[in-house]
């Protein structure tokens, strides 16, 4: 694929945050890609086919990941149009770069970029982003650059986790290590504000207010994602991703000293969820958020 002027962004050197995503977090997403994209899939797909895209559109997937949503959309714009793709984690944005050839899907371009500090500006019709925008450390700022990044007039939907209460597959987890370790301390190395941070709906509406969006709408989606295909795999996934996951990262030695309890105290919540065909699944919600840029 060539590149075009949106494939190139300004220099600038990385932040504390996307080298703890590059350093830290991509080898345990990656470990877990069959978890984490299967999950995160069933809270776009309902809406998938209701995303105000069209044929021969420009739109841009921020945080893209694996790049599997920026592949959809490809393929919902049709060759007249294109899909960026951008993500500020490399090894990412390998796998997608090589997913979308192996599809033969030639209309999506994938970059590397830090959305807080720029993305490419005014062109797009439609801005979406799955589960990304909740780890901005400013998110005012990189809601107002994805704002920047829509035509006058275009829409853009971002899906986030709603309250830790009707997201046991996140929490259920971290109550359980925290009877064994300590909470992180506030100079804990993080994966940013966290999964939870746009959960409250009036305040999420003032970051979008705050970074100039009109037409603000919430969604709410239920969902149950598997949360490993075994119980050693939901085990290990929940050690290694996500709040318990960073709870038992920052404990050390302290968490390797007592894994045998954690282990077998969260094998017990585990059991205690539902079984499918592919696994051990729980119950997920999120919020699927609209809005428009009014700019003219
Ligand atoms: C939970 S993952 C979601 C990935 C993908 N959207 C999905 O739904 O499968 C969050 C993604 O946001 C990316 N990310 C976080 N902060 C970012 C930033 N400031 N700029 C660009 N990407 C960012 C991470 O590298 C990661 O790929």
């Amino acid at each position: 694929m060539s590149e075009t002027a949106t494939d190139r962004q300004p220099v600038h050197e990385d932040s504390d945050f996307v080298k703890f995503w590059n350093e830290v977090l991509a080898p345990k997403f990656i470990k877990f890609k069959h978890v984490l994209v299967d999950g995160l899939t069933r809270h776009s797909e309902a809406i998938f086919p209701t995303l105000p895209v069209k044929e021969g559109d420009r739109v841009l997937d921020v945080g893209c990941g694996f790049g599997d949503t920026a592949i959809k959309l490809a393929d919902m714009v049709g060759p007249q149009g294109t899909v960026v793709g951008i993500d500020c984690c490399d090894a990412f944005l390998d796998y997608a770069r090589n997913d979308a050839q192996a599809r033969g899907v030639e209309n999506v371009t994938f970059m590397r970029g830090d959305a807080e500090i720029a993305l490419p500006e005014g062109a797009f019709d439609f801005v979406f982003a799955r589960f990304g925008t909740m780890f901005f450390v400013n998110p005012v700022a990189g809601l107002r650059n994805m704002r920047k990044a829509l035509k006058p007039g275009g829409r853009m939907v971002h899906i986030v986790w709603r309250n830790r209460a009707d997201n046991p597959w996140l929490s259920t987890a971290k109550d359980v290590v925290l009877k064994f370790l300590p909470a992180p301390g506030d100079d804990a190395q993080t994966c940013g504000p966290g999964p939870f941070s746009m959960s409250d709906e009036t305040t999420v509406r003032a970051m979008m207010h705050a970074a100039g969006y009109d037409d603000i709408a919430f969604r709410r989606v239920d969902a149950p994602v598997l949360v490993g295909h075994d119980f050693r795999d939901a085990i290990d996934f929940q050690l290694t991703i996500g709040p318990a996951g960073e709870v038992f990262r920052e404990a050390g030695a302290q968490a390797e000293e007592n894994r045998e309890a954690i282990e077998a105290a969260l094998g017990q919540a585990i059991k205690r969820q539902r079984l499918a065909a592919d696994g051990i699944v729980m119950d997920s919600s999120s919020w699927v958020i609209s809005a428009i840029n009014p700019d003219q």
